[in-house]
């Protein structure tokens, strides 16, 4: 079922309200792990043309590589606001809009990779938000994803899927989501997923067929 209107706009403004509090409630998890998983990811883009969706408040600048053009978007106003905030005191380079990725306002075939960091765990419609990235894509471009995903583990699987629903209503993402498998439902080739830690972090490398199928 697609998302509806009211769902991204509650999810948006679920963001707007944590925005404040996004960098510090991270701050612990962001030095001992997310750091170097962030520093993988973009070691991994190709191209010269990169989209990052849902850019939050920048905490993946300090990984960008150098002469490549970034374009970075977020659907919410205060997320976005912090980050150009961020992008001008630390001097980087990036272009910033404010855009949902159910609806990516880019032509047919613009980037060279498309990446996102924790983002599918919130976007309403996830498989809509997958399509749209595999359309601002070249053809054979890449696709990389950092996701927490619902464990393989059947009683971890339980309890994640029981509280879901409490943490999405307070903080936005669902901690249940299947993305590797979502990704493949959009029309892209998932072409590796690594296993970051306990089987629910993974890096999942993806690509944009080269010719339609
Ligand atoms: C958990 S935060 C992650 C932020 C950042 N990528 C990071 O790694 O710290 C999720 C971000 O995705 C954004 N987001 C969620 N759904 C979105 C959508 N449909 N379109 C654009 N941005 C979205 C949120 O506003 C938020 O900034």
């Amino acid at each position: 079922m697609p998302a509806s209107k009211k769902d991204t706009q509650a999810t948006q403004k679920r963001y707007d309200r944590i925005a404040p509090l996004y960098d510090l409630m991270e701050g612990l998890v962001e030095r001992s792990r997310y750091g170097k998983w962030r520093e993988m990811l973009w070691r991994r883009v190709e191209g010269e043309q990169i989209l990052e969706i849902g850019v939050g408040t920048g905490k993946n600048f300090p990984y960008y590589p150098a002469e490549v053009e970034i374009t970075a978007v977020d659907f919410s106003a205060r997320m976005l606001q912090r980050a150009r905030r961020k992008a001008e005191r630390e001097t980087v380079d990036v272009r910033l809009e404010q855009m949902d990725v159910q609806h990516l306002e880019f032509a047919d075939g613009t980037f060279d990779t498309v990446v996102a960091t924790f983002v599918f765990c919130s976007v309403p419609d996830p498989v809509l938000g997958l399509q749209e990235i595999e359309r601002v894509c070249k053809p054979g471009g890449k696709v990389i994803l950092l996701e927490h995903v619902l464990s393989d583990n059947q009683f971890l699987a339980w309890w994640m899927n029981l509280v879901s629903p409490l943490v999405s209503g307070t903080m936005g993402p669902h901690i249940n989501r299947r993305t590797v498998e979502n990704v493949g439902r959009s029309g892209l080739v998932v072409e590796r997923v690594t296993d970051l830690a306990f089987g629910i972090f993974k890096l999942i490398e993806a690509r944009k067929q080269s010719s339609p199928a």
